[in-house]
């Protein structure tokens, strides 16, 4: 294992409760730093991309902000979108699609083509079903993160009239198809080996790890051939590893009905993206729910790490968010850090402790942000 020198971190709290969460999670990575020599991370906190920037420049960040974020080792961003607090009628607002765009942007920009998000329930965060056997869900969702439903490419013919023509393209490429399938298969084996050192074994019809593949092929007939094709000939090359297919309506009937009986799946931008919201009311709410956006073929373009949740502009500016979420996409980005360095390694499984104890001894207690955050510190000092 290698030791990185130093990690530099773009740190971008965005909008609404972005700050708030953001400013708990600079300072556990402080804590983390001053307790332990060997990991090294420095930290630029920028006021872009947000609605304020954008208010007082008329763009949500500088031109060259891609460019200024090359340079860093990893992006962590708290939220976008609406600012709030929504009390406030006059707020400058901006249109979803204007105000999120960077989050697009900086995915697309960096080719972060993978979007990983965890689904495992912390004892002491909320339960919404009643089956004892949610308890063991324990599943991760990989999202096709660089194209799909997200290209972004159509337009509108005769708008506003009643003859308007719309398109919008879904792009589907032989080249993403295979990596976003390939790394799932590679974390379903990598799942596999953590589960068996921590004596978690887990059966497949005989295998301990499965993949499923969500397409919506007997509507969309193309790309869901063509995934279905490529997802058998790549899955010959994981014996090892279980697999199965679920059309996605019938997956979300299925993340409600039993979702203790899926592993890894692996689905198409726009089809993760509504899975993982659903997947999130199973780990206990956007409140506790990381994600990554991750280039696994090229290490040396930042990875982006931020929570599912977006901005909560209801509760912005309170003191009221939930930073669990933020603390573990944090702890997510340290763990990114630990496959280099195992100092970041050490630093991830503290701060995943730290929350998982905090969550675990305050379950039903409405806390504040710092209040929250507090705890948590208090957590990492324990050995
Ligand atoms: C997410 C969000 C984004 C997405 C939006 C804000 C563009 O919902 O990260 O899941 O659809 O990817
Ligand atoms: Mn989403």
């Amino acid at each position: 294992m290698t030791t990185q020198t130093t990690w530099r971190v773009a740190v971008l709290p965005g909008d609404g409760i972005g700050p708030e969460v953001i400013g708990q999670a600079t300072r556990a990575l402080d804590a983390l730093a001053a307790s332990d020599p060997a990991l090294a991370l420095d930290y630029d906190v920028f006021e872009w991309p947000s609605h304020a920037w954008h208010q007082a420049h008329g763009e949500s960040a500088p031109a060259d902000y891609l460019e200024r974020l090359a340079g860093y080792d990893a992006i962590l961003l708290g939220a976008l979108g609406d600012p709030g607090p929504t009390s406030d009628a006059n707020r400058y607002l901006l249109s979803d699609s204007d105000s999120l765009a960077p989050l697009l942007e900086i995915r697309k920009g960096f080719d972060q083509w993978v979007c990983e998000r965890p689904v495992r329930r912390l004892a002491g965060a909320p339960q919404y079903l009643a089956d004892p056997r949610a308890d063991d869900i324990d599943m991760l969702v990989i999202r096709e993160n660089s194209e799909g439903e997200y290209v972004n490419q159509g337009g509108r013919l005769a708008r506003g009239t009643p003859n308007e023509v719309v398109t919008q393209t879904a792009v589907f490429t032989h080249r993403a198809t295979d990596r976003i399938i390939r790394h799932a298969f590679e974390q379903a084996r990598a799942r596999a080996v953590a589960r068996q050192a921590e004596g978690r074994v887990r059966d497949f019809n005989g295998r301990e790890a499965q993949v499923c593949l969500v397409t919506k092929r007997n509507a969309q007939k193309f790309w869901g051939d063509m995934y279905t094709e490529m997802f058998a000939a790549i899955a010959a090359d994981y014996p090892d590893i279980a697999t199965h297919h679920e059309l996605v309506d019938a997956a979300c009937m299925k993340f409600v009905s039993h979702p203790w009986a899926f592993d890894v799946v692996v689905a198409s931008n726009l089809h993760g993206d509504i899975l993982t919201d659903l997947a999130a009311v199973l780990n206990g709410g956007m409140g506790v729910s990381p994600s990554a956006n991750l280039n696994p073929s090229d290490r040396s373009r930042p990875p982006m790490f931020e929570p599912t949740h977006g901005s909560a502009p209801d509760i912005a500016g309170q003191n009221k968010a939930g930073p669990a979420a933020m603390l573990l996409t944090t702890a997510m980005m340290l763990d990114w850090m630990g496959e280099t360095d195992a100092a970041a390694a050490e630093a991830a499984t503290r701060l995943k402790k730290a929350v998982a104890d905090d969550l675990a001894a305050n379950a039903d207690r409405q806390r504040a942000t710092d209040v929250i955050g507090d705890a948590v510190l208090e957590g990492l000092k324990r050995p």
